[in-house]
């Protein structure tokens, strides 16, 4: 068997170089329900925590790959405040806007409300810092990253998430942002916010990946006309910051055999496979081989049986589950037994 594993890889391999020598695809567009035009895959660009905290690019590293990025057709960029991204995300679009690769409205920018700031009156203050950094005039997408309402101090504020959504429709009534959405609000939640709000919600980002497949969340999402973005697209198939997750890897047989039938690697299947179930695939690479491989998806398409061979790895298996804040009034997901530390505490309001 493990031969087989073998060949199969080293037949992907060369399978992916050919691939490689191919021009990179355009990427195409879906219609938010405001009717603005959204790219069917973004950059993510969260870099994770190391000991010293939350990781920042150095020395202009991610600016260079976010050129790279828009050299190679990447026209989304998915950032948040908590990142650290803004701004060098923001330097790169207005590099290749000088250069004229690209015009401001090519390009679409999606970025995140942090916890802290979820009083109304926070909100366009946290819009304007975001404007600030990446020297932006205005924000393609907003999202409030979590419906969790937290004080200065990461203990949990009593700040509804409704009056958080008012904060939204004021900094979209101003023309700051152009679309609104929400990050990780469960069924209810979003409910809550169709029955409650002004502004509907164009888009719901939520993890996606082949053990977290969301059917139910996304076809509710569906039935409402808010867009899908999927984040951690690659799920448990791959090491994170040098920890291995139980489950299938990227040398899946089923993934595999795919992946040799349209002469494609696993990794790119995954993604497609997103992109078949509607979903706005966000992977992040800082990788720029991978950053080509990940942006080369739109030259094929899964055949419906299998997308659900794909399903079937499902077993509601969470990459983001922040334990710490899961006695919150509004925590989103399920009560889990093991409470993690909370990493976020002490690095203040962002
Ligand atoms: N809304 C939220 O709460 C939330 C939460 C989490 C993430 N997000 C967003 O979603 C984005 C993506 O999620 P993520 O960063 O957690 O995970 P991801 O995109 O699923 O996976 C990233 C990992 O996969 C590796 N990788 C990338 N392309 C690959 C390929 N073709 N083959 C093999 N390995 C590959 C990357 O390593 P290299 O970099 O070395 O290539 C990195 O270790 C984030 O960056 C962020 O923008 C949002």
């Amino acid at each position: 068997m493990y031969r087989q594993y073998l060949s199969f890889f080293g037949k992907i391999q060369k399978l992916s170089s050919k691939c490689r020598m191919k021009s990179t695809a355009a990427v195409p567009k879906l219609t938010m329900s405001d009717g603005r035009e959204i790219p069917a895959l973004g950059l993510g660009t969260y870099l994770g925590f190391d000991k010293n905290g939350m990781v920042s690019s150095k020395d202009k590293q991610h600016r260079d790959l976010v050129l790279k990025a828009i050299d190679l057709g990447y026209r989304h960029f998915d950032t948040a405040s908590i990142y650290n991204t803004e701004d060098e995300i923001g330097e790169a679009v207005e590099m290749k806007i000088a250069e004229r690769v690209v015009t401001r409205e090519d390009v679409f920018v999606t970025t995140k409300l942090w916890n802290t700031q979820h009083k109304q009156e926070e909100v366009a203050s946290a819009v304007w810092d975001a404007l600030e950094k990446s020297g932006l005039d205005y924000i393609d997408l907003y999202l409030m990253h979590w419906p969790i309402g937290l004080n200065a101090d990461y203990s949990f504020s009593d700040v509804d998430f409704m009056e958080t959504w008012r904060g939204l429709e004021d900094v979209h009534k101003l023309g700051l942002v152009k679309s609104i959405g929400v990050s990780n609000f469960n069924k209810e939640q979003l409910q809550r916010l169709l029955e409650e709000g002004s502004v509907r919600p164009v888009v719901l980002q939520i993890e996606v990946h082949p053990q977290m497949i969301q059917e139910d969340l996304i076809s509710f999402a569906r039935s409402e006309d808010i867009t899908v973005m999927g984040y951690s697209p690659f799920g448990f198939l791959v090491e994170r910051f040098g920890k291995q997750f139980p489950g299938p890897k990227m040398d899946d047989p089923v993934l595999m055999e795919i992946a040799l039938k349209y002469g494609k690697t696993p990794a790119q299947v995954v993604l497609r496979w997103l992109v078949d179930r509607n979903v706005i695939p966000i992977p992040k690479t800082v990788n720029p081989k991978r950053l080509k491989e990940n942006i080369s998806i739109f030259d094929f398409k899964l055949e419906q049986d299998e997308i659900e061979k794909i399903n079937r790895f499902n077993s509601n298996k969470r990459y983001t589950e922040p334990s710490f804040w899961q006695t919150h009034p509004h925590y989103p997901f399920e009560q889990v037994k093991d409470i993690l530390p909370d990493p976020f505490k002490g690095l203040g309001t962002i």
